[in-house]
């Protein structure tokens, strides 16, 4: 049986299918259950669980050949102090992995989790790799994640609005777009069958490497907008269009470190490409599949 952290999220969810799928008992643990109950129809065992809460937690693991450990949600947009909350996540992980005994772990961390500082986010899942790797005779295998695709969603109102895409990116720096389902796919592949020891990294690089530039392209194609552009923002345009629409000093300040991360190739891939490190779907398809939809789809409210 195979515990999947984060279950109501996109990796979660998609590590759980993928193990349903391939006929492996799956017990599915969010904060609610009931926002679960499509894995309970597919066959998992579903648990309501805090996962602040090491206790529980801890209960949730018992028995588990092998656990996803994700830190979810992907962001708080206003929280005061996003690091904290990470912090808070880990140690809560961390613990019931040790009051378990769980002995293997595939954990969800980011390209330029390496670094400890300079990064955003990515620096709390630096710190979640370190402190959950120091268990005692726990396998630990870190999925680094590139960038994911949908990220690229949150462009879908300006695009529609103003045949414009901004972010703080050059135009022309690769980035290794990753979808959450391919990436939740191969952690549940890895926890079925893989044979890592001790503590390994492993970067999911996505299909290839694609500019911003390329991306817009591969859009525009998609949903027929020939006038979109790309444009890059100033980093202090996009902190400041952040803390407009609500976001927190902290997270804006993470957010636009990623930028600065991103640009000056600090944040980087750093294993070759291999097909180990690549995932099957591509960036056309993911527009096809995902962003295009819904774009064209009218707009609710
Ligand atoms: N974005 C990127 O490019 C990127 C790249 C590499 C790594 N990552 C990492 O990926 C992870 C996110 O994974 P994911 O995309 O699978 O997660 P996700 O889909 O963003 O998680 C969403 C889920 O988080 C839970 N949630 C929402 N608000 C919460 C709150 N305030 N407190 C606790 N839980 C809350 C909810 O689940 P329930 O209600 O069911 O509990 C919700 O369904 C993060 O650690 C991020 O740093 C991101």
């Amino acid at each position: 049986m195979f515990v999947i952290t984060g279950a109501g999220g996109r990796t979660g969810r998609a590590a759980a299918l993928y193990l349903l799928a391939a006929g492996y008992r799956v017990r599915a643990v969010g904060r609610s259950a009931q926002r679960l109950a499509d894995l309970a129809t597919r066959g998992a065992e579903v648990w309501g669980t805090d996962p602040m809460d090491p206790a529980a937690l801890t209960s949730a693991f018992r028995g588990a050949e092998g656990i996803y450990a994700v830190i979810q949600p992907n962001y708080i947009p206003d929280h005061p102090d996003f690091g904290a909350f990470q912090d808070q996540a880990a140690a809560s992980l961390t613990k019931a992995v040790t009051e378990s005994g769980v002995t293997r772990v595939v954990g969800l961390s980011s390209w330029g989790a390496r670094h400890p500082k300079g990064t955003g986010p990515v620096m709390g899942l630096h710190r979640f790799e370190r402190r959950l790797s120091t268990v005692p005779g726990v396998d630990a295998l870190w999925l680094r994640a590139g960038y994911f695709a949908e990220n690229l969603l949150d462009h879908i109102d300006t695009a529609r609005a103003h045949h414009r895409i901004s972010a703080p990116f050059d135009p022309d720096i690769p980035l290794p777009f990753v979808t959450t389902s391919d990436i939740g796919a191969r952690a549940g592949e890895e926890l079925a069958t893989g044979t890592w020891h001790g503590t390994e990294v492993l970067e999911l690089q996505g299909e290839r490497d694609v500019s911003m530039r390329e991306v817009v392209g591969v859009i525009a194609n998609a949903v027929r907008a020939d006038s979109l552009t790309y444009e890059q923002t100033s980093l202090a345009d996009f902190h400041a269009e952040l803390r407009s629409k609500g976001v927190s000093v902290d997270v804006a300040d993470m957010m636009a470190e990623v930028g600065e991360a991103v640009n000056s190739r600090y944040t980087r891939t750093e294993q070759p490409r291999t097909a180990r490190t690549s995932t099957p779907t591509s960036i056309e398809r993911f527009i096809e599949e995902e962003f295009a939809p819904r774009y064209r789809a009218p707009r609710r409210g």
